[in-house]
């Protein structure tokens, strides 16, 4: 799994957050799937993600399933807090994981994004389905090994977020 682009990513999920209403006045000009990345411009501001632009409603659909995205994650680790393994797995294959897919309208949105942003997304739903069943693992058989591999998938999974976040932006 990436490591890289750790605290970048930490970085780019809070500065992000309240810049979601200014993008709603953007413009709501249609376009047809480009799937292009723009190389970031030089300058003192540099940012080092490529820049996807999405047509601003579907900019809108995937902030949103970006913020259910962090929820999932504060609610996984509060059931892993109560001792609540099965609804923590539950959480993490069905709104992360490949269940999650259908969910968050991914084949519409897939082809807006450059395939290796595409990929970072399967990698990171694929951690968060693999995160479930080391959730149900150490909900048969609880011990500190099942456990500390709870934690290995939380971080698994949450260095796929941090390595798409590190990579790319929207607006
Ligand atoms: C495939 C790439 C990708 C993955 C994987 C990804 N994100 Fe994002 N995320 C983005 C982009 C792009 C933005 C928007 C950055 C920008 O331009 O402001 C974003 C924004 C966010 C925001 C801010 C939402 C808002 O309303 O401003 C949050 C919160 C967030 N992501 C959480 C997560 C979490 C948690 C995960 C992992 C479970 C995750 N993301 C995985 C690409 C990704």
């Amino acid at each position: 799994m990436r490591r890289i682009g750790l605290i970048a990513g930490v970085v780019a999920v809070v500065a992000v957050w309240p810049m979601a209403v200014a993008q709603d006045m953007q413009h709501h000009h249609m376009h047809g799937p480009a799937a292009g990345a723009e190389q970031p411009q030089s300058g003192a501001a540099a940012d080092p993600r490529d820049l996807v632009r999405l047509p601003a409603p579907m900019q809108e659909h995937m902030l949103a399933n970006m913020r259910d995205h962090l929820a999932a994650v504060g609610e996984i680790v509060g059931n892993l807090a109560d001792g609540k393994l099965d609804a923590a797995a539950k959480i993490s294959e069905q709104r992360l994981g490949m269940t999650s897919l259908t969910q968050h309208d991914a084949a519409h949105l897939a082809p807006y994004m450059p395939q290796p942003m595409q990929d970072l997304g399967t990698s990171m739903h694929r951690a968060a389905s693999r995160l479930a069943i080391t959730i149900q693992d150490a909900d048969v058989a609880p011990s500190v090994e099942t456990m500390a591999a709870v934690n290995r998938g939380l971080s698994d999974t949450l260095s796929a977020c941090n390595g798409c976040h590190a990579a790319y932006r929207i607006r």
